[in-house]
């Protein structure tokens, strides 16, 4: 079973570094398949914390390639700068693989993201202003820039000219910002060229000789299954597809060599950015699954909107992605509360609904409706199976595994690559 996918379950920060982590040291590839330096993945090991935002986080594992696949967007400068700071704390990034075919981050595309959502006002996304949004809208309309383009100065010349003919109109004339000069787009992303080069290769053909060969694939989502801009909850996702079929298309591996899906779920929930979430709490409850559970965004320091679990999203989560496990994370966090709601359907328009509506306005109107289970106040950061949880906290586990419909795999009891209770192996 070489081709694993393992991503987020929920709103994103679900702690998908953390897990890819854990697997990086028996894996042999791990690949990021969508998304860009929008992702902050964090990974703690021993008394050493990364945070990873473009590259995958296979990269912390020696033995390990990671790759970035053709559906990611690259910012270049962001690239060289999260190379450089690894390299500077010791770690061999020299392995890197970078699809060609990756779509990259141009300064322009950064400039409208942050005017889009000024000129949005009360109705921004909340974006993470990386040009994320920009640069994908850019691949679909076929005036993005590519990775290879990199290497052809005519060809990137004549890309960058097509793509400011239409976008210096929006800046002068809607948004009152000035032009922005093609020679000096030109010539920064040509400035990144050669330090890129060593890394470029055809991703696609690296990755599925690898599979014929059986060695093991992890491909790491980035953000989740609530912010996948077609199941996500629309408009206020991000622009790719972090669900399951994403990592085909991103990284150019047919949906027969999938082998496992993973989703990692948080023992509660939170979301960064607007947009709906019927478990959201605006109480002292709230404010303390934020302070212990340190749920602060590690890519734009905004503090996470917090709530409890939330059993329809899982569910949904489950049905979307096909997934085969739950990696169940922050268990740790609930410890101390007497009482612990989990959400198990919602209320809309006085109707009861067992599954996530379709329909945004729907969504919007969901009304959480609680199952309460007993909680515990054993400190359970040193537990290492499931039979050294306590009851309670066992019995948590097994309600949210009823509901969600996939088996809870591994446990997550605090940061730390060791802090994990491993139930089913997943290689
Ligand atoms: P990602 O974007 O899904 O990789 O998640 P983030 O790194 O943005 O956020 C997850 C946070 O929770 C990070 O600070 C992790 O170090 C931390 N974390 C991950 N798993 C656990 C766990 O089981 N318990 C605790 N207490 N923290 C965890
Ligand atoms: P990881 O990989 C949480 C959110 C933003 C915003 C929306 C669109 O760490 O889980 P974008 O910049 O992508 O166009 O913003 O998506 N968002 C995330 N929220 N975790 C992330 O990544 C996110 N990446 C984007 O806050 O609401
Ligand atoms: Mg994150």
């Amino acid at each position: 079973m070489p081709a694993l996918v393992l991503l987020g379950a929920q709103w994103g920060d679900e702690g998908k570094g953390k897990a890819t982590d854990l697997l990086g040291g028996s894996v042999d590839y791990v690949v990021r398949y969508q998304g860009g330096n929008n992702a902050g993945h964090t990974v703690v090991v021993g008394d050493q914390k990364y945070a990873l935002h473009l590259l995958p986080s296979g990269i912390l594992s020696p033995g390990c390639t990671p790759v970035i696949g053709n559906g990611v967007v690259v910012d270049p400068s962001v690239l060289l700068s999260e190379l450089s700071g690894l390299n500077e704390r010791g770690v061999d990034t020299s392995k890197l693989l970078i699809s060609g075919n990756a779509h990259v981050i141009t300064p322009y595309n950064v400039t409208v993201d942050k005017v889009t959502e000024r000129f949005l006002g009360k109705r921004k996304i909340g974006t993470t202003g990386r040009g994320i949004g920009p640069t994908y809208a850019d691949k679909i309309n076929r005036v993005g820039i590519r990775v290879q383009d990199l290497y052809d100065e005519s060809i990137l010349t004549q890309k960058v000219e097509a793509a400011l003919d239409v976008k210096n109109q929006i800046l002068t004339k809607l948004y009152n910002r000035r032009a922005i000069a093609v020679d000096q787009v030109v010539e920064e992303l040509l400035g990144y060229a050669e330090q890129i080069r060593p890394y470029v290769a055809d991703t696609v053909l690296v990755l599925n000789q690898a599979l014929d060969e059986n060695k093991v694939v992890l491909f790491e989502g980035g953000q989740g299954t609530l912010l996948d801009i077609d199941h996500g909850t629309y408009p206020f996702v991000t622009s790719s597809n972090p669900t399951a079929g994403g990592a085909c298309t991103g990284a150019g591996v047919g949906p027969t060599k999938i082998s496992r899906v993973i989703g990692i779920l948080k023992a509660y929930t939170t979301r960064v950015g607007s947009g709906p979430f019927p478990t959201e709490l605006f109480d002292e409850d709230g404010e303390a699954l934020r302070r212990i559970g340190g749920e602060r965004g590690v890519t734009t320091g905004r503090d996470r909107r917090c709530g409890w679990f939330d059993a329809v999203i899982a569910r949904y989560a489950t049905r979307v992605n096909g997934l085969t496990d739950f990696f169940l994370t922050k268990l740790d966090v609930l410890t101390g509360w007497e009482q612990i709601p989990v959400c198990v359907a919602y209320e809309i328009d006085g109707q009861r609904v067992e599954e996530l509506p379709y329909s945004q306005t729907d969504f919007h109107h969901a009304k959480p409706v609680y199952e309460t289970l007993p909680g515990w106040s054993e400190d359970i950061t040193k537990a290492k199976s499931f039979s050294d949880l306590p009851k309670n906290a066992q019995n948590y586990v097994k309600a949210l595994e009823e509901m969600s419909g996939a088996p809870i795999s591994a446990i997550g009891v605090g940061p730390g690559r060791d802090e994990t209770i491993e139930i089913n192996s997943f290689l």
